[in-house]
């Protein structure tokens, strides 16, 4: 589905009914990352996943996709449904915006799942990095990108034992434009500290890391846990920083066990 929402092209996916689950998606992929968990919970949930502004189908304007306008965007998307509250995920970029929306809206979370994600800001060498990278998307597009990244987005596992896995994560980079994927890296370089938001969540919340994530490693994953009141950690081995597309059986697993404890 497409709609004009928040002065841009918003595409999503939905499946299933039953109470909302919206996953939102890793840099540089797209909606299609959720595929495992969109066939393992539409039968008891209605599962949402958007491409962000700058992603997949969706458009972007001229400014840098900061993470507060990918939560607007998900804030009108949920208007437009008529979804009050839901339950929110997201790996990676997608744990960011859920960071940014959660700051903005908490009411409107009734639960959080953070995957191979961070709560810190960049260090002014990771920003550098960021501005390097969005000069090759622009210049090169997605496929530039794509070499630069994939080495290190999935684990050695998948690497060596799940070509298939490798080639789908790679054609769905290639399928974005490089100008969106440099907005959403100038974004995320500028997305702050969200720390200071981690003693404030008062919603149950699950953290999945994959053992193997080397972008957002074990460590990271601890810390939010630690200070998230409550918080649950699953870590998942031979995954690396997808771990949902690497270890679906797992990680589905995982999520199913929290969403069947949730009272919503
Ligand atoms: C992602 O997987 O969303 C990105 O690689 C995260 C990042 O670059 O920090």
């Amino acid at each position: 589905m497409k709609r004009h929402l928040n002065g841009v092209e918003l595409a999503w996916d939905e499946a299933g009914a039953g109470p909302p689950l919206v996953l939102l998606h890793a840099f540089p992929l797209d909606r299609r990352m959720w595929e495992p968990q969109v066939s393992a919970f539409s039968s008891h949930w209605r599962v949402i996943t958007p491409d962000l502004r700058g992603a997949g189908e969706s458009s972007w304007t001229d400014e840098d996709s900061f993470m507060e306008r990918l939560a607007e965007d998900l804030a009108a998307l949920l208007d437009y449904l008529g979804l009050a509250r839901v339950v929110l995920g997201g790996l990676s970029m997608g744990g960011y915006a859920a960071f940014a929306f959660l700051r903005r809206y908490p009411a409107r979370v009734s639960a959080l799942v953070l995957a191979d994600t961070r709560a810190t800001a960049d260090t002014d060498e990771g920003k550098k990095g960021r501005y390097e990278m969005a000069a090759l998307a622009e210049r090169e597009g997605a496929a530039a990108v794509a070499e630069r990244m994939l080495p290190r987005l999935l684990g050695t596992t998948t690497h060596t034992r799940r070509p298939a896995v490798v080639s789908r994560v790679r054609e769905m980079i290639l399928a974005n434009a490089g100008p969106g994927l440099a907005k959403l890296q100038r974004g995320m370089a500028a997305r702050p500290d969200s720390r200071p938001l981690l003693g404030t969540i008062r919603c149950p919340t699950l953290a999945l890391v994959g053992e193997e994530d080397v972008f957002t490693p074990l460590s990271d994953a601890e810390a939010m846990v630690q200070a998230i009141p409550g918080a649950k950690l699953v870590r998942l081995p031979e995954a690396g920083h997808l771990s949902n597309l690497e270890k679906p059986t797992a990680f589905n697993s995982a999520l199913h066990d929290f969403l069947g404890q949730l009272r919503l």
